[in-house]
């Protein structure tokens, strides 16, 4: 229907790793402690407990697990509860990498899973606010992983604060 001017692609760049060896050991360390806190997901419905970690430019560890409630919506994702402790414990502060692994207690966990949308709009605006790109770090139990160097590699086109003024 259009013709090929007007035609436009949008390609993000990511690194798949094929195993948890191939990581640098800073990133794996962070991994193995998003790994640790997995046991502090509140997720008695769905039974798939999601952990994040994020190393912030002062070199401190913030984490969220996701929390779940009876009223379905009203759960929080791992990615939001840990944007959310960063901005109070550490106002500011750039976020340099998160680590996001999970546990499927249903079945296997063999890939790596990524951010929600809601998620993704939320670490782009953290991103923004902080001017500061954020590594994202994805892995399953075993499997790949993925690695993208900013969270807006997952938004393409997104919405923002810039586009309101
Ligand atoms: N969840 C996360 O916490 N992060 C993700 O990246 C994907 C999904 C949670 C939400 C819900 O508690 C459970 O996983 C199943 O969707």
């Amino acid at each position: 229907m259009f013709d090929e001017e007007w035609r436009k692609k949008i390609s993000i760049n990511y690194i798949q790793l094929a195993s948890f060896e191939e990581l640098a050991e800073e990133d794996f360390a962070l991994l193995q402690e998003a790994k640790a806190i997995l046991n502090k997901a509140y997720a008695p419905y769905s039974n798939f407990q999601v952990a994040a970690v994020g190393k912030l430019k002062n070199g401190a560890l913030v984490a969220g697990t996701n929390q779940e409630n009876a009223s379905y919506p009203v759960g929080i994702c791992a990615e939001r509860v840990l944007l959310s402790t960063a901005s109070i414990l550490h106002t500011n502060e750039a976020i340099e990498t998160i680590a996001i692994t999970y546990k499927n207690l249903n079945g296997a966990s063999a890939r790596p899973i990524s951010p929600c949308g809601m998620c993704r709009q939320s670490l782009v605006e953290y991103e923004q606010r902080t001017n500061a790109a954020i590594r994202i770090i994805l892995a399953g139990e075993t499997g790949n992983i993925i690695i993208l160097n900013s969270a807006s590699d997952l938004l393409p086109l997104s919405f923002g604060s810039a586009d309101m003024k």
